[in-house]
């Protein structure tokens, strides 16, 4: 008998080392990366994508600008390629995104002499552009962020008051989810901001979609950013925000989750790319904080369908290695936080 069982042991340990992230939350939900397409050129990589995650977002590859860079020029490429691997592997796809006021294809707003047009022409591109991509990707993207960051983070205006804003008001978002929705019936479409547990930002958010889906847009999920750091958000604060999202749609998705070590947090596109020395006692709260989160996203499993981290590892986060905010290191080797959570 102890002759069998010291012969299954190795069989035990390789099994559960087999397991990766989407197994230990398969009951709750998926598991998804942000992928570059230097990442899905790596054969380790590609390894590690297959065995922790079954949902990929382009991390920047689908996005207006990077497709569409003027009006008769489309770049297919790199979102083909990285789609061509999760055809090949059969992992679905979060489509990232149709409309940002950042990498936006500019060109929409402006006329020949460089004035904005007025906004039917815009409307016309816009709605040429979203339907385009979600039919050249609809084999393999189960939803989209239709409209990212529409939302301000301080002052009178809840709005950003973005080029969008000031062509259209907030009608596009009305549209674009109009658009998107009418290129594909069955993608689950999700309004995508960060600084989504700031009570002032998060109740914006929570107007601008209670109105807009009363008004008949179909806005199905909330996408939570999730670039957060060690020291928050804290779980009330996190909770809070997930319960004041839950009754309002369909699915929650955590769309870009990252954990820096340093105080900042959102999605804005300046940050400092030093972390803080990493000592053990660094470790010891980036894997509490992670363990800190998917406690809460478990409790909200109903509601959340999926979690995303940005980026596969510290050396091609978009933060900077220094910033420490991933699973798993340059090397691709799991970090304590990665250990917490398989645990
Ligand atoms: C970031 C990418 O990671 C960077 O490579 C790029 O230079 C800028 O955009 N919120 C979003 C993402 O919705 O698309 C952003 O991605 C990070 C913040």
């Amino acid at each position: 008998m102890k002759k069998i069982l010291l012969l299954l042991l190795p069989l035990v340990a390789l099994h559960v080392s087999a397991q990766g992230l989407k197994d230990v939350f398969k009951k709750d939900f998926l598991v998804g990366v942000s992928l570059n397409p230097r990442n899905v050129r790596n054969a380790n990589e590609k390894d590690l994508v297959r065995k922790e995650f079954n949902s990929v977002t382009c991390e920047n590859a689908m996005k207006p600008g990077e497709l569409h860079p003027s009006p008769n020029e489309w770049k297919w490429e790199e979102a083909d390629r990285i789609a061509n691997f999760c055809r090949e592997n059969g992992i679905k796809m979060r489509g990232h995104c149709l409309v940002w006021h950042n990498q936006f294809a500019e060109w929409m707003y402006y006329d020949d002499k460089g004035g904005f047009v007025d906004k039917e022409t815009f409307y016309a591109r816009l709605k040429d552009h979203i339907q385009t991509v979600m039919n050249r990707y609809k084999d393999i993207t189960y939803c989209w962020d239709v409209v990212n960051e529409a939302m301000s983070d301080s002052g009178e205006n809840p709005y950003r008051e973005s080029k969008l804003y000031q062509l259209c008001g907030d009608e596009f978002i009305a549209k674009a989810f109009q658009f998107a929705r009418e290129a594909d019936p069955k993608a689950i479409l999700f309004y995508n901001d960060y600084n989504e547990t700031n009570p002032r930002k998060s109740k914006n958010i929570y107007e601008m979609v209670l109105r807009m889906r009363s008004e008949g847009v179909p806005i199905d999920g909330i996408g939570m950013q999730g670039h957060y750091n060690i020291y928050g958000p804290d779980a009330k604060e996190l909770e809070d925000a997930l319960t004041l999202y839950a009754p309002l749609v369909e699915h929650i998705h955590i769309t870009e989750l990252d954990v820096r070590i340093n105080k900042e947090m959102g999605g804005q596109l300046k940050f400092s790319k030093e972390g803080a020395s990493v000592n053990d006692t660094i470790q010891a709260l980036h894997a509490q904080q992670y363990e800190r989160l998917f406690k809460s996203f478990r409790k909200f499993h109903d509601k959340i369908d999926c979690v995303t981290f940005w980026n596969l590892h510290d050396g091609c986060s978009w933060l900077g290695e220094k910033n420490y905010p991933l699973l798993f290191d340059a090397a691709l080797q799991p970090k304590p936080a990665y250990y917490r959570l398989i645990k």
